[in-house]
């Protein structure tokens, strides 16, 4: 690790008591964690994952992310007991991640999910509630309830093969969110959803944590959806990882990033202020945002007078650097120091 990076992990340190004690406060947890795949025959150029130490806290929707190749699935498989690592320990709900009884509360959506084209989508859930040993009493309850949660239900009946990649990606949240998990534990679960389906996709993970208690540790390519609803974030990188933390902390909410303002409603002289606004962007949902990186005592005022006047159509904020270029930082970084 180098200087000017961020530490492996800012979440409470660990104690000194022992392992017993951070049990109830984190749902993951590697240490030194390595993964290469070289074999006699073949040799890796670098492990696809080399000492990744990470603690996940309890309660919290956790994004990983990373470029293609970055290690997010390797990491995923070796938690979900799918592969060994080389090197390092990793548990999983306090448990070693190759206990089996411990699967039973978690809940896994692969990157590549299979699905049985000829059943229905009804059919389907029940083979998995099944696999998943819920009683014959509940199954069928249950099963109408998760199709409800994701938005399927009109769709129950109609067989798995006709299904579009958005409601196959439906479905496999549905068959994870079976069991009622503790962890969901999702590898690129937005692939494939339109903007609709991943605003459907944030609501139901916000409410299994909200409702149900869970934890959810997810990777993801979208960055805005991440920082939509992610509380906490890593970044890896060629197998290493590069920051992880709050994601308040690491995109840190202080003046030296200017104002941000934020309006839904727009008289002239809320359009006038546009015109003295470094940076003017037009959001979803006819929402305006302006970027001022230096305030005059003028403009103070200005903004104050129109949050007072507009309320919460006009809302002043510090502003912060967004994770789409927080990422492409790290990232950069790493590639010119490593390369
Ligand atoms: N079964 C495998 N055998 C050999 N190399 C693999 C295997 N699976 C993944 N890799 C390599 O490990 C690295 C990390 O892959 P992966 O974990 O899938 O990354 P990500 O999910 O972040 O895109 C890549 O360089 C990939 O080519
Ligand atoms: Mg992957």
């Amino acid at each position: 690790m180098t200087e000017g990076r961020c530490k492996p992990s800012v979440f409470p340190p660990r104690t000194d008591t022992g392992r017993e004690d951070t049990l109830d406060n984190f749902v993951i947890e590697t240490e030194n964690l390595t993964k290469d795949y070289s074999s006699w025959l073949r040799k890796a150029k670098r492990p696809a994952l080399n000492n990744l130490t990470i603690s996940i806290p309890k309660g919290s929707v956790f994004g990983f992310l990373g470029p293609n190749g970055a290690g997010k699935t390797t990491t995923i498989k070796i938690l979900m007991g799918l592969i060994r690592p080389t090197g390092g320990m990793a548990t999983v709900l306090g448990k070693p991640y190759d206990d089996v009884e411990v699967k039973n509360r978690i809940g896994f959506l692969p990157d590549s999910p299979a699905f049985t084209p000829q059943l229905s989508a009804m059919e389907f859930l029940d083979v998995c509630a099944r696999l998943l040993k819920i009683p014959s009493s509940k199954r069928k309850q249950r099963v109408e309830e998760v199709l409800e949660i994701v938005r399927m239900a009109p769709h129950a009946k109609s067989k798995v093969g006709t299904f579009s990649r958005g409601m196959l990606q439906r479905v496999g949240i549905a068959q994870a969110i079976l069991n009622s998990p503790e962890l969901l534990i999702l590898d690129e679960p937005l692939l494939g959803l339109d903007p609709y389906g991943r605003q459907e996709f944030k609501e139901i993970i916000l409410e299994q944590r909200d409702k149900f208690g869970a934890s959810v540790f997810f990777s993801s390519h979208i960055l805005s959806d991440v920082e939509e609803i992610c509380d906490s974030i890593s970044i890896l990188n060629k197998g290493r990882l590069l920051c992880a933390g709050k994601l308040s902390d690491l995109l840190s909410r202080d003046t030296d990033n200017g104002v941000l303002v934020k309006i839904r409603q727009c008289d002239d002289a809320v359009k006038a202020l546009m015109t003295d606004a470094d940076n003017v962007q037009k959001k979803e949902n006819d929402e305006w945002e302006l970027t001022f990186k230096t305030l005059s005592p003028e403009l103070d005022r200005k903004i104050n007078e129109l949050s007072a006047k507009h309320g919460e159509a006009v809302k002043r904020l510090n502003a912060r650097e967004d994770l789409e270029s927080f990422f492409f930082g790290k990232i950069e970084e790493d590639n010119l120091e490593n390369s």
